[in-house]
Order: C-alpha cells, then structure tokens, then sequence
C-alpha cells in the first residue's frame, strides 16, 4: 500500500476510515473511521472561513489479521437521515471515531467529535456495542465539562482509567478529562495542558515509563508540523520537545496529520490522514513506525510503502 494515497480493501473499494483508529481484539485488528464516500459541500466556520465537508455518513469498520488486507465491515454507526435535530443526522459533523473496550462490561465504546458544519457546538458522542462490529448504540451528544471539545481522541491508561484529550478553549489548550467506569461519560475531572500551543489531532502511547503525544497545529485539511509532547504522568505538566518527522516535507508532516497511534507486535504506528480538501473521499493514509531514543525522543522517518507487520 503506497503511503499517502487511498487505499483500497480486498474488494478492490476505497478504503473510508479516515481520522480513524486501529484497535486489536482476540487475533484480529478493527480500523474504524469517518465514511466521507459523498460529494464535496462548503461550510463555513465561525471565524468566517469557508471550508469543505462532506455529509455524515457513518463510522466505517474494516478488519484484517495483518494491517494489510483490509475487509469492510459495514458501517458500525450510521448517520441518522430523517430527524434533523439528531446530533449524527448527515447534516452535521462527526469525526475522529476512537473506539475502545471496556473489560469491566465487557463491551466497546465509541467516542467522536460532534460538531455543527460551522463548528459552533464544539462536543463529543458516545455509543456503545457489546461486538467491534457493532452496530453502535448512539446514547447522544455533549459538550464535555463544559468544555469546547473539537479533535479528539480517547485513551485508556494502563490500570484501566480512560481518559478524553480534546482541543479545547477554541483549539488553544489540550483538555485531558477523566471518563467514568463505563468510558460513557466524563467523570467531571478535567485539566487543561499544552495551554496556548494551539494543537489538534491528539495520538497518544505510552512506553518504558513515559506518555508520548503527537499532535498537529490547526489549518483546517492543510497539512502542518506535527509536535510531540511527553509526560512522565498521564495527567501532568505536558511538555512540547518537537517535530518527530524526518526527511523531505518533515515540516509539513510529509502532506499528513495525526490520526491515532496503535501498538502491533511491540512496536508503536502512528497513522496519517492525507486530506484532499477539493476531494474528501479520495483523502489518503499513511502508516509510519515511530522510533523511539533512549532519551524519550520520537523519530518517524517517511516510507513509501506500508507493508504490514
Ligand atoms: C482539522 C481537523 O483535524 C479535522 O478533523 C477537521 O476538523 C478539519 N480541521 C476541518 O477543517
């Protein structure tokens, strides 16, 4: 799969799991992520600036063995076409589906940024589904803690805690709020990190003592330098060290932004979105192995190709 372009599943049909995640369960890995399958429209954002959308569709589902061929699912979570005040009625806004497993229920919970097309509700949605394949029960939307809450991501520390890192205070801190036991709902513990960097697109990993953030600034689909930060504590004084992307476009995070980063086999993948803003549905991926210093540095040099694992 030739990295930055639109991959295809082994039907031979574009792959539509953009601003996604990878998550592995049993034996298999399940990538979901936005089906952006329609025509191009134009919104416009409060600041006045136009830019383009596609209608809802849902949350795609694909699943493989080897990261490499990929089998569409259906859509895990549809969009809702008749009542126009539903929050994930396809007039609306919903990116940057994470899903994980909850093993206290025994389920999965889906969590993506909700949004009006001129992004001036600013929340999250949650569902839920005992099976990775759905389909996800919708249980609604909400602005977390009060709290502006535009990209996205959920991540589930090592005890089990899971926690919401969302661009908050119009996109100029990261917010990192406590979920419940459930992962349903935030738990109303909440702190503001990375204040006034103004950065989007949160993937996390934690590794040999330390939590590694990778996210990008905020230029609407253009691409921009990816910063990592890193912390010793999930919560706590978040601290911005650099650009990990090596080589040629390094400074324009080789035409991607951070979706999510997944760990397979002991190493740690950070995935891309190549976004075509005239084309949404033929938007790229990338996947790139992220090296790690002993000195808690990030290195993702770019490869043409991803080849599995
Ligand atoms: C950048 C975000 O990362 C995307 O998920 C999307 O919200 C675009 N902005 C919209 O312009």
């Amino acid at each position: 799969m030739k990295n930055g372009q639109i991959w295809q599943d082994i039907d031979g049909n574009d792959i539509q799991a953009h601003g996604g995640c990878i998550i592995k369960h049993g034996d298999t890995y399940y990538w979901y992520g936005e089906h952006k399958g329609g025509d191009n429209k134009i919104a416009r954002f409060v600041t006045g600036q136009e830019v383009s959308r596609v209608d809802v569709i849902g949350v795609a589902c694909y699943t493989s063995k080897d990261l490499l061929n990929w089998k569409y699912e259906g859509l895990v979570l549809e969009s809702e076409k008749e009542d126009i005040a539903s929050p994930i009625h396809t007039s609306q806004v919903l990116e940057r589906p994470k899903v994980i497993y909850n093993e206290k229920n025994n389920n999965f919970v889906l969590w993506m940024h909700i949004d009006r097309p001129d992004y001036s509700y600013a929340g999250v949605g949650i569902a839920v589904s005992d099976s990775p394949l759905g389909p996800f029960k919708f249980l609604g939307a909400k602005v977390p803690n009060k709290q502006d809450s535009r990209d996205m991501t959920v991540y589930k520390d090592k005890d089990g805690t899971a926690y919401l890192f969302h661009s908050s205070n119009r996109n100029k801190t990261m917010n990192i709020a406590r979920l419940n036991e459930d992962y349903t709902d935030v738990d109303g513990s909440f702190s503001s990190v990375l204040e006034d960097q103004e950065r989007e697109a949160p993937a996390l990993f934690y590794h040999d003592g330390m939590y590694y953030m990778v996210t990008s600034g905020c230029t609407s689909w253009d691409p921009n330098a990816a910063l990592f930060a890193i912390c010793p504590h999930i919560v706590g004084k978040w601290k911005l060290i650099d650009n990990p992307c090596d080589g040629k476009y390094a400074r324009q995070t080789f035409f991607g932004q951070s979706s999510y980063i997944f760990e397979a086999e002991g190493k740690f993948y950070l995935m891309l979105d190549h976004w075509k803003p005239d084309n949404l549905k033929k938007s790229g991926y990338s996947i790139l192995p992220i090296e790690i210093t002993s000195d808690n540095c990030l290195i993702i040099p770019w490869q043409d190709e991803w080849l599995g694992i």
